[in-house]
């Protein structure tokens, strides 16, 4: 057994990760090479991470004055479908959160300055605006990584659930993929463990099949799922406006997204690809892409991503089988030196593996871009300081009338 492991380290040419075997216990033996039996080495090699993309055009939005006009009417739709139960939400949180440099779950930070005011107390806070109007509870399932399911778990039982109701409430990890350095080269956490890290919010339906979830799902009748990042502290989340608009508009999917305050923004935008709905980075788009406008003199490539969709549950299925692209993050990531030391490095040292939940749109038939206000929606904190941080998540918070 731990023969052939070393063998097969040796032909991908990772036999430096047996360094410390004869160290090991019997046990902690077994235990290395079950978690090198059970990890991904597929994303080793370069092909795993190159991706193709096809011809771009434009994907128009339902525009805030048009949703404005029909918003009564999204709406009774979108509460009738919540009170049927049709309506489940989950919520992103496996992120590791290195920009905002926080060791603990991103969730569990007190943005608050006044009082405390926890990143996870804002989502449910806006979330219970929802149960008020709808009469009932969103079913709401909580994405960790292996690494922060029992903080998240016990943080949110320490503060009861921000008056959740616990009994809709469900937790699930998602997976983790190896980690190499800049020579492409596993890592160690430990003697006897690999240095991996959460496989990127793509992972999140094929985990919720994993741990058990699509059953609860299914159990429960849920037709769509809004999903949702953890670090938008204005995120609106089960909107019935915004599920009123995808069901009213026969699409199978929908995207909240916000116009772009300038064609130099660095956002993801919505659009189509040959023919399907899908995400062009900023930095994959041409000068003449971000350019172009619309003879209303809108951009063509205007409708940036927040990462708040809803999805078809039916149609999620179909996705089970399909490989989403990974795609390489370079980030902070511990591992043991060649003296056998843990560092906790300052800078980024190496690539993590991810699939991202934007990702999943392509995937789909159709899916309705639906327009937001950024300055009442969008407050994402990624930074301490700067653009997207706490400072201007603050703000925002405080422009919006919410107690800080
Ligand atoms: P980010 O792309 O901002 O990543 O996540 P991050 O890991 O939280 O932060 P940085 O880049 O290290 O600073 C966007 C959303 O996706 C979730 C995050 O929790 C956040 O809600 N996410 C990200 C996961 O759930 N799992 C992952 O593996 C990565």
């Amino acid at each position: 057994m731990k023969h052939k492991t070393s063998e097969m380290m040796s032909m991908l040419d990772q036999n430096h990760v047996m360094k410390y075997m004869d160290e090991l216990s019997a046990d902690e033996q077994k235990e290395f090479i079950d978690q090198i039996d059970s990890l991904d080495l597929s994303v080793l090699s370069a092909d795993a991470t190159e991706e193709k993309r096809g011809e771009f055009s434009p994907l128009f939005a339902t525009t805030l004055t048009e949703i404005d006009e029909k918003r009564e009417k999204f709406k009774k739709i979108g509460i009738q479908a919540i009170q049927e139960g049709k309506v489940g939400a989950v919520l992103l949180a496996g992120g590791q959160g290195s920009r905002l440099g926080f060791d603990k779950p991103k969730g569990t930070f007190n943005i608050g300055v006044d009082k405390e005011l926890y990143i996870f107390e804002c989502l449910i806070n806006n979330l219970m605006e929802v149960v008020k109007e709808a009469h009932t509870w969103v079913p709401l399932f909580i994405m960790t990584s292996v690494d922060n399911k029992k903080d998240t778990i016990d943080f949110f039982r320490e503060h009861n659930y921000f008056g959740y109701s616990e009994d809709n409430v469900w937790f699930f990890a998602q997976e983790q993929l190896p980690t190499v350095d800049t020579n492409g080269k596993l890592m160690l956490s430990g003697k006897g463990t690999i240095a991996t890290a959460p496989n990127g919010n793509g992972g999140w339906y094929a985990s919720m099949e994993k741990t058990g979830m699509l059953k609860i799902l299914r159990d429960i009748r849920v037709k769509w799922l809004n999903v949702f990042a953890v670090d938008n502290v204005l995120q609106r989340i089960a909107d019935p406006c915004f599920i009123g608009a995808v069901i009213d508009s026969g699409k199978v999917s929908g995207a909240k997204v916000v116009a772009k305050a300038d064609p130099d923004e660095k956002v993801g935008v919505l659009c189509l690809e040959d023919g399907k709905p899908s995400i062009v980075e900023y930095y994959e788009m041409t000068e003449e892409m971000r350019t172009r406008r619309e003879p209303n003199g809108l951009l063509s490539y205007n409708y940036g991503v927040i990462l708040n969709y809803l999805f078809r549950v039916d149609k999620l299925n179909q996705t089970l089988k399909v490989k989403l692209p990974l795609h390489r993050a370079f980030k902070k990531i511990k591992y043991l030196n060649d003296d056998g030391i843990l560092v906790s490095p300052e800078e980024p040292n190496a690539y993590k593996f991810e699939t991202l939940a934007l990702d999943m749109v392509k995937l789909q038939d159709n899916c309705l871009a639906y327009e937001v206000d950024r300055t009442k929606e969008f407050a994402p904190v990624k930074n301490k300081t700067g653009v997207d941080s706490v400072d201007s998540a603050r703000e925002l918070l405080k422009m919006n009338g919410v107690e800080i």
